[in-house]
């Protein structure tokens, strides 16, 4: 079924770091919109998904929250990930959360990018950050490493354009491809039900293009996609690779992480999903009814 050329894709890029150093400002400055600033004591409760196009090339973001209680959710996010970019406040050093950062990004294999932001204050100290990682065998290219450090500014904006430019540098070393026309498969970012609209899920799509219409069996769940929307809560008719999109039309909530795929066949999926809830009664049902 995977006929089709493989073709550069964009890099998705999971931004982590200690609470309040400055992922989401850092994110909301990329997309000039206002994220942080509208979240519940502006602390990040979720995983936020944006596709950007940064002058620079198109990037994926991942957001995480940095407090300590969401673990889990950095695990998965250095999981579904190609590249993180680590955030260390300058004037506040290396923390718990960006120790975990660390640790998380090496067990799973992916290269970091580190953000020292807050450099626009006073009392920051970029060269502080750069030995506290060394330490931790997070070694800057200018020490003989081959991990970029850029100092940055998430409220004045300075050193971002770098800070992108030394992202898309790792993502072209990385060689990043997909198949387009391939059937959509990739993981679920996060899920909840919605009171008016139902399941919703956050998916990120890794290979193929996700179809609006198409039947999506989704961890233990399954459903036909009713709607697609982009994260600024736009209709969308398809999604191609490393693209993050909402989706109505399962049956329910599947577990953050949980892989997707597309299948072809409605009754088929149905039954695999009932099959992975451990309703075998029911999957009996069906295949007498077929
Ligand atoms: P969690 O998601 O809760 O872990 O926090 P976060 O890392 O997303 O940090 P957030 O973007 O919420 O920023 C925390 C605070 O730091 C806010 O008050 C921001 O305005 C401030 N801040 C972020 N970046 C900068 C910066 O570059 N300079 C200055 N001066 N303040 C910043
Ligand atoms: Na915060
Ligand atoms: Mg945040």
């Amino acid at each position: 079924e995977i006929a089709g050329e493989q073709v550069e894709r964009a890099p998705v890029v999971t931004v982590m770091g200690h609470v309040d150093h400055g992922k989401t400002s850092l994110l909301d400055y990329i997309r000039e919109t206002r994220v942080a600033a509208g979240e519940s004591g502006g602390i990040t409760q979720h995983i936020g998904a944006y596709h950007v196009e940064t002058g620079h090339g198109m990037v994926s973001f991942l957001d995480t929250p940095g407090h300590a209680a969401f673990t889990a959710m950095r695990a998965r996010g250095a999981q579904l990930t190609d590249i993180v970019i680590l955030v260390v406040a300058a004037d506040d050093g290396v923390m718990p959360q960006t120790e975990e950062a660390v640790d998380h990004a090496k067990a799973a294999g992916v290269p970091l990018v580190i953000a020292v932001n807050k450099i626009d204050k006073e009392d920051a100290d970029p060269d502080r950050v750069k030995n506290e990682l060394a330490q931790r065998d997070v070694i800057p290219e200018d020490w003989g490493g081959d991990v970029q450090f850029v100092n940055v500014s998430a409220k004045t904006g300075e050193g971002i354009d770098q800070l992108l430019d030394a992202v898309l540098l790792q993502s072209e070393l990385l060689e990043l491809t997909a198949i387009p026309e391939a059937s959509g498969r990739g993981v679920v970012v996060e899920s909840r039900l919605d009171k008016g609209r139902g399941p919703v899920a956050t998916l990120l799509v890794q290979n193929g293009t996700l179809n609006q219409g198409d039947i999506v069996l989704a961890g233990l769940q399954y459903g036909r996609v009713r709607a697609m929307l982009d994260e600024n809560g736009k209709p969308v008719k398809a999604a191609g690779p490393s693209i993050p999109v909402e989706i109505l039309g399962l049956d329910g909530t599947p577990g953050a992480g949980e892989e997707f795929t597309v299948v072809s066949n409605e009754k088929k999926a149905r039954e695999v999903a009932l099959f992975r809830q451990g309703k075998y009664r029911e999957v009996k049902l069906q295949r007498q009814q077929q």
